[in-house]
């Protein structure tokens, strides 16, 4: 028996199998400490600081005038499927039928009701790392096996057509692909793509996911490109996963959607039959304005991202002991700290490994980051930059200030 007088059995195996959502344990530390008066810079969380366009919450504010405040079919409403097929087709130049489109609660439970639909024990999930976290867990929910591909900095942290060809056994079922990727925010071009599909056409039996959520977070002119468009020989087992929380700034209404063979998505809405029913009918109503009202601020918003890469990069190209890798899209650095290992803090403890090094920016320089082995790698750490400019330059010197103080 534990402490609470529940036996040890009473969990299931799978509950002890995953873990907590790094960036989400670490957002309610920061939380924590807030609360006991400390002065903390989080940037933990993967969300982006601006507001959901007006238009989309009176989209919602009408919704419910409408009473549209019931359920609705479970894989969304003919409205949102109506909206999405239109995004697809003028963004990707992909086509489907309502019937190959779903609608769930954010893409996670997009991903998710992919791989509870299609992973027996023992399939292989082939994950680029570094890697957002919940593609490992998934698959371990599910009784599967994540088969993490260390991509090399030298790389661009990009999966190499040799890797992926190295890592494919009989067993594979999926590769999981982010472009741009959390966390590194690295951007795959539409010939590094071409590569890879040209692996993939070799091993019929794997079928792929296209993490697509940071389409529109893009810097520097680069375009996007997508699986699915670039090899059309590829779209019969590729599912292209979407949704309106990072274009839009809409993570609390849980929004996702995703494109993809018919069969698949029959299941997966089976899936969530059986879980969450539908996703909130006045979120999808919010969803629909969102892909089909103005776009104009999506590419400003970019530009600000942008801004605050390049603010962040210049900073702490000046941190000694910490090298960023320079991101093309998303919202996140991933700076390499193993120059700060092995040193000794002003108060005399010596940064034995990553954590330490986290900590001590957060204990030190009251700067709240997620250990790089939260993605697959180490030692590194994440850095959110969805957060104001000026609060992200005191958190750039924040880390300078620590890092100097290293001996
Ligand atoms: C790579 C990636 N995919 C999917 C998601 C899921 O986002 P949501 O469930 O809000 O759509 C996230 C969120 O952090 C992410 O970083």
């Amino acid at each position: 028996m534990s402490d609470s007088g529940i036996p040890k059995n009473f969990f299931a195996p799978r509950v002890g199998r995953i873990t907590v959502s790094p960036s989400n344990a670490g957002a309610q530390r920061v939380r924590e400490l807030k609360a006991e008066g400390r002065d903390i810079i989080g940037l933990t969380i993967g969300e982006p600081d601006f507001e959901t366009p007006a238009s989309v919450k009176e989209a919602a504010t009408a919704a419910m005038a409408r009473e549209e405040t019931k359920y609705t079919n479970v894989d969304g409403t003919p409205e949102l499927k109506a909206a999405i097929r239109a995004k697809f087709r003028r963004e990707n130049g992909l086509a489907y039928e309502p019937d190959q489109i779903m609608v769930g609660n954010g893409g996670k439970q997009v991903i998710f009701n992919a791989l509870m639909a299609t992973v027996s024990a023992g399939d292989e999930i082939i994950i680029p790392a570094p890697y957002w976290v919940s593609y490992l867990d998934m698959p371990l929910l599910a009784d599967g096996t994540p088969k993490a591909v260390v991509c090399r900095p030298e790389d661009g942290f990009k999966l190499t057509p040799a890797a992926l060809e190295a890592a494919i056994t009989p067993r594979t079922k999926w590769l999981v692909l982010n472009s741009p990727c959390n966390p590194t925010g690295a951007v795959y071009s539409r010939d590094e793509l071409k590569g890879l599909a040209a692996v993939l056409l070799r091993h019929p039996h794997v079928w792929i996911i296209s993490d697509d959520i940071y389409e529109h977070l893009l810097f520097d002119g680069v375009e996007f490109a997508t699986l699915a468009q670039v090899e059309p020989a590829l779209y019969s087992r590729t599912l292209t996963v979407n949704g309106v929380s990072k274009t839009y700034a809409m993570t609390g209404w849980r929004i996702g959607y995703c494109g993809g063979p018919r069969e698949l998505v029959r299941n997966m809405a089976k899936i969530q039959s059986q879980t969450t029913t539908n996703a909130s009918s006045i979120s999808q109503a919010a969803a629909v304005e969102a892909l089909n009202g103005p776009q104009d601020f999506v590419p400003q918003r970019a530009r600000a991202f942008q801004e605050r890469r390049d603010r962040v990069l210049e900073l702490l190209r000046e941190a000694p002991g910490i090298e960023c890798f320079r991101p093309q899209g998303a919202f996140y650095i991933f700076a390499n700290c193993g120059g700060m290992l092995g040193k000794r803090t002003p108060q005399g403890a010596t940064l034995e490994a990553e954590r330490d090094a986290v900590d001590y920016l957060l204990e030190s320089g009251g700067v709240a980051t997620v250990v790089g082995a939260a993605y697959g790698l180490s030692p590194y750490f994440r850095m959110s930059i969805a957060a104001p400019i000026g609060e992200l330059t005191e958190a750039c010197q924040r880390i300078r200030r620590a890092a100097a103080a290293l001996r």
